[in-house]
């Protein structure tokens, strides 16, 4: 008994001093775990995001509410199979502070599901699911990019009102992102009266475009919508241009089928309209302070994947600059969060009370290697929020 009581006296007093010193050296790390693709056809946009979210911690000094911060990786493969699994290693093995991801629709609902049960922070930098800020939504879970609705209700305006389609298809990979997305165009096309005559899809991510192509050359619509991004975008635009229907049926987009891919679409990508939260040719101070130092720091041109990584710090920070660091004050983190207002290279950064952003979507044309705004296709629009009880 004497010796056991001897070590534990031991043992605590070496916490003791453990937690002494972690106090004298100031608050302990921030842990941030990054949860995106790092393989397969989404990695251009998960490494898009990882730079955009490092550049403005170092712009602050490397530190946030005066806390340094330690990242931690996770490759999600942009795969929902093992979704679960994966954030359950940030959460429970690594006891992050806060999560950052992901890109895919379907992983990044897996993740909210995990992050709601055990009330830890998730902001997602890119995944459009409607769900996540609708049904979903939680006081612990923001978005600093977009909901998929949002993104492509108003090609579907443009390409009826503006552009005076009567006919249209759309073409996706089946899944949410894709899902949402043309039932989206297809709200926006038919409630200026245009028709949607038929919804092709493929599995994510297959690239075997052609089947779909001969269908839609020889049904003739007035204009096609895709929804595709990275790779497989790159794939889906040249497959169209080589087989000529670029100059016969107008291919429009929400701005994911030509953004961060332009260097690699060349020829096939010109004069594409798409809508989208972002533009290369803003020319708004924030946006262009932000272009030159990522364009320094990673010898790379930013992409709408860059610019939302770098909120989602932006968002990280007000939230703990409130709450002094102190992660677990939820309700004041997204009290802060609800009633910022900062500055985005997009434009002024506002939340909705379901923490998606409230934003101009702008009417984007390619012109050589730039996305270039046209116009505003919707002018400070929030996501319905269908179903999100906040
Ligand atoms: C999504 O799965 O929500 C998603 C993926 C890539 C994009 C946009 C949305 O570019």
């Amino acid at each position: 008994m004497k010796h056991t009581f001897t070590r534990r006296s031991a043992i605590a007093l070496s916490a003791l001093v453990l937690a002494a010193g972690a106090h004298a050296q100031g608050a302990e790390k921030l842990k941030v775990g990054l949860m995106l693709p790092f393989s397969g056809t989404y990695t251009a946009l998960g490494v898009a995001i990882e730079n955009g979210f490092r550049l403005y911690v170092d712009e602050q000094g490397g530190k946030l509410a005066g806390r340094e911060i330690e990242f931690i990786k996770v490759d999600d493969e942009s795969d929902p199979a093992k979704a679960t699994e994966n954030v359950n290693k940030l959460i429970r093995r690594d006891k992050v502070d806060v999560i950052v991801g992901t890109v895919h629709s379907g992983v990044a609902m897996a993740m909210a599901r995990a992050a709601k049960e055990s009330n830890t922070l998730l902001i997602v930098p890119n995944a459009g699911s409607d769900a996540v800020t609708g049904p979903m939504c939680a006081q612990n879970i923001f978005r600093s990019s977009f909901s998929n609705w949002q993104s492509s209700y108003p090609m579907g305006t443009v390409a009826a009102r503006q552009d005076g389609k009567k006919t249209a298809m759309t073409i996706t990979w089946k899944y949410a992102a894709g899902e949402e997305m043309t039932n989206a165009f297809k709200e926006g096309f038919e409630k200026e009266g245009g028709k949607v005559v038929k919804q092709l899809t493929l599995p994510f991510p297959n690239v075997e475009f052609q089947a779909l192509l001969t269908e839609i050359a020889s049904a003739k619509p007035d204009a096609v919508f895709a929804f595709f991004a990275g790779g497989g975008a790159v794939k889906f635009v040249k497959d169209y241009a080589a087989a000529g229907l670029n100059k016969t049926i107008p291919l429009y987009g929400s701005g994911f089928l030509t953004d961060g891919t332009l260097d690699a679409q060349g020829d096939a990508a010109q004069g594409l309209f798409t809508t989208l939260h972002y533009a290369d040719n803003l020319e708004l101070p924030k946006d262009k302070s932000f272009r030159a130092a990522y364009a320094k720091a990673f010898k790379l041109q930013p992409d709408v994947y860059a610019v939302q990584g770098y909120d989602a710090a932006q968002i990280l920070r007000v939230g703990l600059d409130a709450v002094k660091g102190d992660v677990s004050k939820k309700a004041e983190f997204a009290a802060a969060v609800q009633k910022a207002q900062f500055d985005s290279p997009r434009g002024t950064f506002t939340m909705s009370r379901s923490h998606n952003p409230v934003q101009d979507i702008y009417l984007r044309k390619v012109e050589g290697k730039e996305n270039k705004t046209v116009g505003v296709a919707a002018k400070a629009l929030p996501d319905p929020a269908r179903g999100c009880k906040l």
